[in-house]
């Protein structure tokens, strides 16, 4: 019997039961059971593929049905009306042009979930269609990696609110047309968390949601063939639990435990945590760490097709039950890998090589490795849609790939060094403030801190009270940050940037914080600041009206939907990043000027008669005339 045999009986023989499920609510078996029929065949294939060695892999089978059909019964009249329209007219919603998001700490940004409320009125000024609000869960105090030590899914911080809180809250930001992202820290929980607070006490079965090994047999086997994610703060990827003797693998921090997806009981959990935010009104999971989630001794656990099988199977049964949710992939890796988790996986994805690429433009002031990768790497399934930004609360890690360096002549390693000292000040005639974290003296490695202003030398310039500086460091924010407008997909402001908010150093003075320095670029929001922002002489301003400027424009055109058409083109000038973006019969060529003097590119990119109209400025430009950019100038060019 072939594997589409076996589903197609399964699913005969679980039919009834699960209709038993639904007799209290008899009207939403029929929704169910259409999702199941077309989920079903690829469900089991994937589930076989990780379990079916199982002797009790029917049983586990049965539990995962079980949790998605009580997830769905307990979802809300609102939300399952949100599932049927995104399954039909809102469907890839994702990928229109009117979507822009944001990114903040409830805490540093706003105190609490309250206070994330009063920003409302905000938010919709930005433009806003998407907030994630970075992990609010129950933590452990002190050091809990931003909140990425996860104590509890479904607590929030009690500094923060409640969970009634912030399902009135996602209630509220749909009402005004904003979809929340969580994260969902699906690689590990905490070592306060119930499921590891269990295992210390000796429960097998917990034990066993987590990769205890007895001595260091093991761990050392696997250590030959792993990175160290963090080898400044937490080196190696075990850590000995005195409670019970054991090692516990740890890929991050040593009270990060990683989750033990190889058991069928782990997933079935995760299943039921992230259902349980589903049905609170979240409405994209982020899913945090996805490369880590499998491991094999004699590989580099990381990107293994079981962790493709996990996210993919994941998304089938969240689908049955809260159709409305979309995963997000965080995968900051080879870019070959970051593609991997794009489309059956996650609809959406952060794109890691084009904010490094960003980066690496302004430094060299060239264009060819930016154009070069992305005429190779834009490309995504049709369903997806790339989440573009320039800064996040993480490092900056040069995962471009060697190979696309290379076809250039470029030494990726090499190229790497220099971009680490340009961005730590260090390369004579750097302007940028960046600080190293995580260097490895081992292989070298290092990766740069800093909040975009400061990596763009407004800090540097401003110490210096010198104008022209300061104008450029601007210029150099509304020029990459633009491009996470314009270039197709969904463009994610780190909320404070478009403030032009600098390196907050206040972290070394706090002890839970002063060993990791991505807390140089997590500050805290800034009244004043903020009130500047509709002044145009304040330097708030003059970070926030052209980019608000540029947030109107971007709505207002389907060429920069995510499902548009994207020509990476040679400019015929290494400084000038060009690419026309089509769709629905819009064409729109960008220009893009990585140098911090005037350039000029032919006018030949204009095919027909009538002028050009930039849509930033309004200009027109009459069509065949050669057409100057101004220093880290950009232009958007309408064809009529
Ligand atoms: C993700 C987060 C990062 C965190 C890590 C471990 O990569 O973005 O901040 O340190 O996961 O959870
Ligand atoms: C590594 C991980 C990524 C994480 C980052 C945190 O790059 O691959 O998931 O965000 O470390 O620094």
């Amino acid at each position: 019997m072939n594997i589409q045999e076996e589903a197609h009986r399964s699913l005969a023989r679980l039919r009834p039961w699960l209709l038993r499920l639904f007799k209290d609510d008899a009207a939403a078996w029929p929704i169910f059971e259409a999702r199941l029929d077309a989920g079903f065949p690829r469900l089991f294939e994937l589930l076989i593929s990780l379990y079916g060695t199982h002797y009790d892999f029917f049983y586990h089978l049965e539990a995962l049905l079980k949790t998605a059909a009580h997830a769905h019964l307990e979802r809300t009249p609102t939300l399952r009306a949100l599932d049927v329209e995104r399954e039909g007219s809102g469907a890839r919603w994702y990928q229109s042009e009117k979507q822009v998001a944001g990114v903040c700490y409830v805490d540093l940004y706003a105190t609490d979930l309250a206070g994330i409320r009063a920003r409302i009125p905000y938010l919709k000024e930005l433009g806003l269609t998407y907030l994630h609000l970075m992990p609010l869960f129950k933590a452990p105090a002190g050091n809990s990696d931003g909140g990425y030590a996860v104590s509890s899914f479904r607590e929030v911080n009690p500094a923060l609110g409640t969970m009634d809180q912030l399902a009135a809250l996602a209630a509220e930001l749909r009402a005004e047309g904003i979809s929340l992202a969580l994260d969902l820290v699906f690689n590990h929980t905490s070592d306060e968390h119930e499921w590891a607070l269990r295992a210390k006490a000796g429960d097998k079965d917990y034990q066993a949601f987590y990769r205890m090994f007895p001595d260091r047999t093991l761990p050392d086997q696997y250590e030959r063939t792993l990175r160290e994610v963090f080898p400044e703060q937490a080196p190696g990827n075990f850590t000995f639990v005195p409670e019970v003797g054991q090692w516990v693998w740890t890929t991050f921090n040593t009270f990060q435990w990683d989750l033990n997806y190889a058991n069928p009981a782990v997933f079935d959990a995760m299943l039921g945590e992230m259902l349980f935010l589903a049905n609170r009104g979240v409405q994209i999971l982020r899913l945090d760490a996805v490369a880590f989630v499998w491991k094999e001794i004699g590989t580099t656990s990381e990107n293994l097709p079981q962790a493709h099988w996990i996210i993919e199977a994941l998304n089938i049964l969240v689908k049955l039950a809260a159709p409305a949710t979309i995963f997000k992939s965080e995968a900051i890796v080879h870019p070959d890998d970051v593609a991997k988790y794009i489309g059956r996986e996650c609809e959406i994805s952060y794109h890691p090589t084009l904010m490094v690429l960003l980066w690496e433009a302004l430094a060299t002031h060239e264009v060819r490795l930016l154009r070069h990768t992305l005429a190779k790497r834009f490309v995504i399934p049709e369903n997806a849609a790339w989440v573009n930004y320039i800064r996040l609360h993480d490092d900056i890690g040069w995962s471009f790939a060697n190979e696309d360096a290379a076809e250039l002549g470029i030494d990726g390693e090499a190229h790497r060094n220099f971009l680490n000292a340009f961005y730590t000040g260090q390369f004579p005639g750097s302007y940028a403030r960046g600080l190293p974290f995580n260097y490895n003296p081992r292989t070298g490695d290092m990766r740069i801190s800093g909040m975009a202003a400061s990596l763009n030398g407004l800090e540097t310039a401003l110490e210096n009270h010198d104008d022209a500086q300061i104008e450029l460091s601007i210029a150099r924010y509304l020029l990459i940050q633009g491009l996470t407008l314009a270039a197709g997909g969904i463009p994610l402001l780190y909320l404070n940037d478009e403030l032009g908010a600098l390196n907050d150093y206040s972290y070394r003075n706090d002890p839970a914080h002063a060993g990791d320095s991505r807390w140089v670029h997590r500050p805290r929001f800034n009244a004043a600041r903020w009130a500047a922002r509709t002044d145009p002489a304040s330097i708030a301003g003059r970070h926030y009206l052209p980019l608000l400027n540029m947030i109107h424009v971007r709505k207002a055109h389907a060429a920069f939907a995510a499902n548009g058409y994207a020509n990476w083109l040679e400019s015929g000038n290494p400084y000038v990043l060009a690419v026309e973006r089509s769709n629905i019969g819009e064409n729109v060529l960008i220009l893009a000027n990585f140098s911090e003097h005037k350039q000029v590119v032919n006018g030949r990119f204009s095919a027909g008669e009538k002028p050009l109209t930039d849509l930033i400025s309004g200009a027109e430009y009459p069509v065949e005339q050669a057409l100057t950019l101004p220093p880290y100038g950009m232009l958007w060019l309408l064809h009529h």
